[in-house]
């Protein structure tokens, strides 16, 4: 890996003052709208992974901590602000040895989580309670099957017992559970990394798996019906792609279909993880934004081997672990990834949420990692505290573009340079919301230096545009629980004047404006 030179560089990141004014100007196309950006592609993680579902998200009924059925009211509370489309559960690497019954029911079964670090499993948060979860925070449901160490009777049985009626077996077991109406059961993924924590499998061991499970697994709500998304790559090779897509071509008959290819891709620089959290210059903030970028090459690679097979792009790319995966806390269980989040985070989740945006036609689901106290969160808690990360700002800054229609934005990125890295200046992008105006993210990359920018809106007669800023003191600005509001969005307003918008980023800095 290549390390980085430890310089510590605090930066005023204030507009104005010395700082150089650059212009950019930003041509919004509003006469060929792009794809429908599918608000699935704000969808979250939630693995059984250190504090995270135990503590982050359960405190159990008789908790002090205000709870609704034992699951956290001021975490549920937060995350219902933020309109998560979808949570995904289990795992991850643990989703490969749950088994559902564990789970279940008045006898929960006691076991240790071998995936993160040999934790206690205590079990009490299961699908009932993962159910109710979902439902209180206004979420659907994407639950991982087990290919590593189940069966594909165990994964069939789970599902029957998630959505069959009352009238089968299993559905009267989860009546008898308290949950006599079916639950929704939106997707499922089958397997998790299964070329590597999944069972270090090959294609075509993963295939004669995947098929099964595709084949035999089903629901039974028919009010719902549930997409299946198989195992995909970590990295721009194409070989396991063009596998699956292979096979999911020449399947015929009644044998089986899917929904979703996932894509698993991290900002972590290089294996293992060491880049701080915390306590970091601008030599890593350049660093790791440049890393990121990566998500652009690697997402046009793999759709472009999908369009091989699936020209009409019916099945997914789903990127359903995506984020920053830096150094554990110091003190904390590395095997926990426990992280804290800056200003720089939120500025990664904008410029891979922009990419996913950009490749809306073939990407219709993505799920950060994770959702609460593990790697890039939403949320940070300690006890009875809670405290928002500068990427839960960001995600729900970025609300607009749920559903929203992609707009194709030019412009002349330009450059910011630190050392020997380069990278675009800026980022746009733009879509067309749901109730009809035009909204517009606009991300100055450069450190050091304010950008002017001037969004040209042809046909667009608004007067004004209304938004927030995310901007922070330093580049390695975070929330804690005694401050929890150093990294905060601030209200902001943008006059159009002769069909142009014209608004001022402080450096690395966010800004997402709708036209009124
Ligand atoms: O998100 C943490 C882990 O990263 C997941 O469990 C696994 O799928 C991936 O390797």
């Amino acid at each position: 890996m290549r390390r980085l030179a430890p310089v510590f560089v605090a930066l005023a990141m204030t507009c104005g003052g010395a700082a150089a004014q650059n212009t950019v100007s930003v041509g919004v196309d509003t006469a060929h709208p792009g794809a429908k950006i599918d608000r699935h592609i704000f969808g979250q993680f939630a693995e059984h992974l250190g504090t995270q579902i135990y503590d982050g998200i359960w405190v159990g009924k008789t908790s002090k901590i205000p709870n609704t059925r034992g699951i956290r009211k001021d975490v549920v509370a937060a995350l219902k602000d933020l309109h998560v489309p979808v949570v995904r559960w289990p795992g991850g690497c643990y989703a490969d040895q749950y088994h559902w019954r564990d789970g279940i029911g008045k006898k929960r079964v006691a076991r240790v989580n071998a995936a993160w670090g040999n934790a206690p499993e205590p079990n009490t948060f299961g699908t009932d309670e993962f159910m109710d979860f979902a439902q209180q925070i206004g979420a659907e449901a994407y639950v991982s099957l087990n290919i590593g160490s189940g069966t594909v009777k165990e994964a069939a049985d789970w599902v029957e017992y998630m959505t069959a009626p009352t009238t089968a077996t299993l559905g009267k077991e989860r009546a008898a559970n308290g949950h006599p109406a079916p639950y929704a059961v939106n997707y499922v993924g089958l397997g998790n990394e299964s070329w590597d924590c999944g069972g270090l499998m090959t294609p075509d061991e993963y295939l004669q798996q995947m098929k099964l499970y595709a084949r035999f697994v089903n629901n039974y709500n028919t009010a719902v019906p549930t997409q299946k998304v198989a195992v995909g790559p970590g990295t721009d090779d194409t070989a396991w792609t063009d596998a699956v897509m292979d096979t999911w071509k020449k399947r015929h008959g009644w044998s089986f279909d899917l929904n979703g290819l996932s894509l698993h891709s991290y900002t972590w620089g290089a294996w293992p993880p060491s880049h701080p959290s915390t306590g970091f210059g601008e030599d890593e903030y350049a660093f790791l934004l440049k890393d990121t970028l990566h998500m652009e090459p690697l997402v046009a690679k793999q759709s472009a081997a999908m369009d091989k097979f699936d020209p009409e792009k019916k099945i997914s790319l789903t990127v359903d672990e995506w984020g920053a995966w830096l150094a554990p806390t110091p003190g904390s269980n590395p095997a926990f990834l426990q992280q804290q989040n800056s200003q720089r985070d939120a500025i990664l989740a904008a410029l891979n949420l922009n990419i996913f945006f950009r490749h809306a036609d073939r990407i219709r689901m993505t799920n950060i990692a994770q959702m609460v106290n593990v790697l890039q969160a939403m949320i940070l808690t300690d006890g009875p505290k809670m405290v928002l990360t500068p990427t839960y700002h960001l995600f729900k800054m970025y609300g607009p573009f749920q559903d929203a229609t992609f707009l194709p934005v030019s412009f002349d990125a330009g450059t910011y340079k630190f050392g020997d890295i380069t990278l675009p200046k800026v980022d746009a992008v733009a879509a067309k919301t749901k109730d009809g105006k035009i909204v517009v993210a606009l991300t100055n990359i450069d450190a050091k230096e304010a950008v002017s920018f001037e969004v040209a809106l042809p046909g667009v007669s608004a007067g004004s545009a209304k938004g927030e800023v995310l901007s922070a003191p330093r580049l390695d600005s975070v929330n804690t629980f005694a401050a929890p509001n150093t990294v905060k969005p601030k209200a902001v307003t943008a006059t159009v004047a002769n069909g142009k918008l014209s608004v001022t980023l402080a450096p690395a800095s966010v800004t997402v404006l709708t036209l009124n």
